[in-house]
């Protein structure tokens, strides 16, 4: 399960209206190339993908056990959040067609806010490649979501993951728990970063 941030704004109707207008309008192809919504027609790329533990052991909101029939559902349920303007599942594919990585946004219009999870297959991992894409899709969210307010959770142990956090300009916010489908929690390094502090870092 997701879990919005700590820190709770207030959308006006008329803003929260414009985040689940623009999460139903989005278009995944800005965000880079081999960028699509996922579909059924994923559902088996992503079973390979997220049957790999060194790509969804640090994710604590995948379905588990990862099968053929726990990835349909939740690709299915996403659809739908994305229906109602809250969220998004996004895979990347290679050159192949393959699916190569996913990321899934989670958005609370009402409160202006996102959480971004996501991973790319283990031989893309470390080169470089996922810090780049974290950084462009925070700028992404940001700028065609509208929200004011990103937060991110990471495992204690995942280094890789808390780096690209870091660089990308996150607040450390202490510690917090989060839920995994099955009800046990992880505890996990928590951040948030603001629109307006990433406009400041980024354009100025
Ligand atoms: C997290 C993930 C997207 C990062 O992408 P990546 O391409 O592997 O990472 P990068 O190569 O861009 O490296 C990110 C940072 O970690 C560092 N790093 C890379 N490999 C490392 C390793 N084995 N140990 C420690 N640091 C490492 C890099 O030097 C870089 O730091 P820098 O920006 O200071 O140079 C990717 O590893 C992944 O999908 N992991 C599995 C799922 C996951 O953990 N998702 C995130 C949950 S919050």
């Amino acid at each position: 399960m997701s879990t919005p941030p700590k820190t709770v704004l207030q959308a006006s109707e008329a803003e929260a209206e414009a985040i689940r207008e623009a999460v139903r309008q989005a278009d995944p192809a800005t965000l880079g190339p081999g960028r699509a919504l996922a579909e059924m027609k994923h559902v088996p790329g992503l079973v390979a993908l997220l049957a790999d533990e060194r790509v969804s052991g640090p994710i604590y909101d995948l379905p588990r056990p990862i099968t053929p029939d726990s990835v349909a559902r939740w690709v299915a349920e996403r659809q739908a959040e994305r229906l109602a303007g809250e969220g998004l599942l996004l895979v990347t594919l290679d050159e192949a067609g393959e699916v190569a990585g996913y990321s899934h946004i989670a958005v609370w219009p009402e409160r202006s806010s996102a959480e971004l999870a996501g991973a790319i297959r283990a031989d893309l991992q470390g080169h470089g490649q996922g810090g780049v894409g974290m950084a462009r899709s925070f700028a992404w969210i940001f700028e065609h979501l509208g929200v004011r307010l990103m937060c991110l959770t990471a495992a204690l142990d995942n280094i890789r993951a808390q780096k690209g956090i870091d660089a990308a300009g996150f607040r450390r916010m202490g510690e917090r728990e989060v839920v995994r489908p099955d009800g046990t929690t992880r505890a996990s390094v928590y951040w948030e970063l603001t629109r307006e502090a990433w406009v400041k870092r980024h354009r100025l």
